[in-house]
């Protein structure tokens, strides 16, 4: 649906005022969790199988456009499966050591997160194949003619990845995770429900036509939803008492591209 919220309000990217957002509303368990039926059920098999055998779950990828839930479910996964989580990001790994350096410190049944797992040297994503496939780390001790290899093993662990550019991903990493799962928008209601839960959370009371406003607009994305919800809040406190009607929430969507073609002013 067009309509005067600017761009930038609806693009799913991250921004920096989203940060603390994104945590305080994030979902921690797989009911929780909106939409996206399919890949949790699943999840849930994959899940359940794992924990009848003994043994980690799968190595998961998780792709999809910026916004949808991808780092939300792979935290999600580590909670219903019990074990801790490692964070990364294939920008943050510069150097081979450091990514043999996570790898050593992982416990047993660990998941180890990457995001932006497209953005991983060449060089590093090299020293993930052995350890995805084998639990094993190939160091090479020395240099020159005397250098010899030794290999080390790892624990088992889960290896997430998450990325919004699955093409950019190379075919031999591509191949060796266990399960490849792939976001999609969500459609209204989903979004609604979204939009609901993030409410009550926020403790702000909104009607089902606030919802309808907030849900339409929101381009299939959770991340644009709460945005909306937050900036319709904010208007909702100051103008109506905190109570989002969806005549409030078409003045306050209304209102948001005035309020940010003065902020873009006052930042120029
Ligand atoms: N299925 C869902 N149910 C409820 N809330 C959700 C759901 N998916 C995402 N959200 C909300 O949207 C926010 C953004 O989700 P998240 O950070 O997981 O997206 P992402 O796919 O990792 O995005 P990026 O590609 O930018 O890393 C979360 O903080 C959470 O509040
Ligand atoms: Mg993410």
């Amino acid at each position: 649906m067009e309509g005067p919220v600017p761009e930038r309000i609806l693009s799913g990217k991250p921004r920096e005022e989203d940060l603390a957002l994104d945590t305080s509303l994030r979902p921690h368990r797989l009911d929780d969790y909106i939409g996206q039926d399919k890949v949790k059920d699943n999840l849930r098999i994959a899940m359940a199988a794992a924990q009848m055998r003994g043994e980690p779950l799968d190595h998961v990828l998780l792709y999809g456009p910026p916004g949808l839930g991808k780092t939300t479910l792979s935290y999600i996964i580590a909670v219903e499966m019990g074990v801790s989580v490692r964070i990364t990001s294939g920008p943050a790994i510069e150097r081979p050591g450091d990514l043999a350096a996570i790898l050593t410190n992982l416990q047993r049944d660990d998941v180890l997160f990457i995001d932006e797992i497209h953005r991983l040297a060449r060089a590093i994503e090299e020293i993930l194949y052995p350890a995805m496939e084998d639990f094993a780390l190939d160091l090479v001790l020395g240099k020159g003619p005397g250098a010899r290899s030794v290999r080390l093993s790892l624990p088992r662990f889960t290896l997430i990845g998450s990325t919004t550019r699955y093409a950019m991903l190379s075919p031999p990493l591509r191949d060796r995770f266990g399960a490849v799962y792939r976001l999609d928008f969500y459609d209204t209601d989903a979004i609604g429900a979204i939009i609901r839960r993030s409410a009550h959370i926020l403790g702000v009371e909104v009607d089902e036509g606030g919802v309808k406003q907030m849900a339409q607009r929101a381009r299939g994305t959770p991340r644009v939803a709460n945005r909306l919800l937050r900036r319709v809040r904010d208007y909702a406190q100051v103008m109506a008492e905190g109570h989002i009607t969806e005549e409030v929430a078409v003045e306050a969507l209304a209102r948001l591209e005035i309020d940010e073609l003065g902020l873009d002013e006052v930042d120029h």
